[in-house]
């Protein structure tokens, strides 16, 4: 009998995936359940895009484009940022389209990770980066910040640095997923004087960028752009995940080496896409608006009523979910929490446990949902906790 197993490496037979999404997966075989599980914008592409697509479908641009994206899309994506936050990228030589942030992630981290080079990460995180570190059989070294109100701040970097003198990569995520924590422009200033002291690359997935509502986004490349690589993309920001239209850029030198792996994955990005993600950087640079407004408006009634519901929770900045810590009565772990109320109550929430250190003990509530399924949802959970 042939040995299948035997064919698979270990370093991909030991990659753990994500369980949020079979969690999820899970709970929607519960009948009538209001699911806040996931980051899925309910908003549809805007009209003007979806119109740019259909334009390029019918003018036949069905073929190969670039490897690094059409120069026509970089150049607006290089607009773009720069546009909204100050950024100032050479399109030619600095930006690459790739198919969604998830290719970004994985290119960037097959170039820059090799086995036991260490990767910081400030958890709870998206557990895509701790995957692809155990795939590139790096070491990955995650930084807690439920102390310090899930974000990261210098002397807790300098500290683990300290114990980690040879790490290479510093990933951040903000507007964070799952806390929907941030970071002011002084936070950020405060973390680059650390990393400017290092070789580390800071690796910053900034995809929830434009749903920022305390202030305005800020960049960590506009701080440190010769040691950053930055992602942005569409799938969030013009509720576009199913175009897979993501961004890098970064220093010229690393982007040409990360585009050597993203060209090894895909060739090119569907070619209407990147005329679709043209239209909607170019001419939808405030496209986000009317959608950030209305997850501001879910944000603000459902940190209310978890608050008092009994769930602690640091107020969200940006994207579009809730970390809300389980009241001390539950005594269940999150997982377990998860389940129950999934089976009792019919809310899908995820386990906290899911984004690594810092994370047990909490939910994760996505508001990328209607304002009446959250009514809804409140109004189950009001019921579980009066009867717990
Ligand atoms: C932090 C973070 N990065 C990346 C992604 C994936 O983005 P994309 O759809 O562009 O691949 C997500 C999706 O939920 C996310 O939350």
């Amino acid at each position: 009998m042939v040995n299948l197993a035997q064919a698979v490496q270990p370093n991909v037979r030991n990659t753990r995936l994500s369980d949020i999404y079979g969690f999820s997966e899970q709970l929607a075989q519960i009948p009538d359940l209001v699911s806040l599980t996931l980051g899925e914008p309910d908003f549809p592409t805007p009209e003007h895009v979806k119109q740019a697509g259909i334009a390029a479908i019918m003018a036949d641009q069905s073929h190969y484009t670039e490897t690094w994206g059409r120069l026509a899309t970089r150049t607006a994506a290089a607009a773009f940022l720069h546009e909204r936050y100050g950024l100032d990228y050479d399109p030619a030589t600095q930006v690459v389209i790739t198919n969604g942030v998830t290719e970004a992630m994985y290119a960037t981290l097959a170039t820059l990770v090799g086995p036991g080079d260490e990767v910081l990460l400030p958890t709870p995180a998206f557990p895509v980066y701790d995957s692809l570190v155990e795939l590139n059989e790096g070491h990955l070294v995650e930084i807690n910040t439920e102390p310090d109100g899930f974000l990261l701040t210098p002397a807790r970097l300098q500290a683990t640095l300290a114990a980690h003198p040879r790490a290479k990569v510093l990933l951040l995520n903000f507007p964070s997923n799952p806390t929907g924590r941030s970071y002011s422009a002084s936070q950020i200033d405060a973390l680059a004087q650390v990393v400017a002291q290092t070789d580390l690359v800071v690796v910053s997935d900034e995809i929830y960028s434009e749903l920022t509502y305390t202030g305005r986004h800020v960049s960590f490349a506009k701080y440190l752009p010769e040691q950053t690589i930055l992602f942005n993309g569409l799938s969030k920001s013009h509720a576009m995940t199913g175009w897979r239209i993501g961004v890098i850029a970064g220093p010229a030198a690393l982007v040409t080496e990360i585009a050597k792996v993203r060209e090894l994955m895909s060739t090119s990005v569907m070619t209407a896409a990147q005329v679709a993600a043209a239209e909607a950087f170019g001419n939808g640079m405030n496209d986000a608006a009317p959608m950030r407004a209305e997850y501001e408006r879910r944000r603000d009634y459902l940190y209310t009523a978890f608050q008092a519901l009994g769930f602690q929770c640091e107020k969200p900045q940006g994207a579009f979910y809730l970390f809300a810590k389980i009241p001390d009565r539950f005594d269940l772990d999150s997982a377990a929490f998860c389940q129950d109320v999934a089976e009792t109550a019919k809310v899908g929430l995820i386990p906290g446990s899911s984004f690594g250190a810092g994370g047990e003990g909490y939910v994760r509530a996505s508001y990328a949902t209607s304002m009446a399924n959250l009514h809804e949802a409140v109004r189950r959970l009001q019921t579980y906790c009066a009867n717990h």
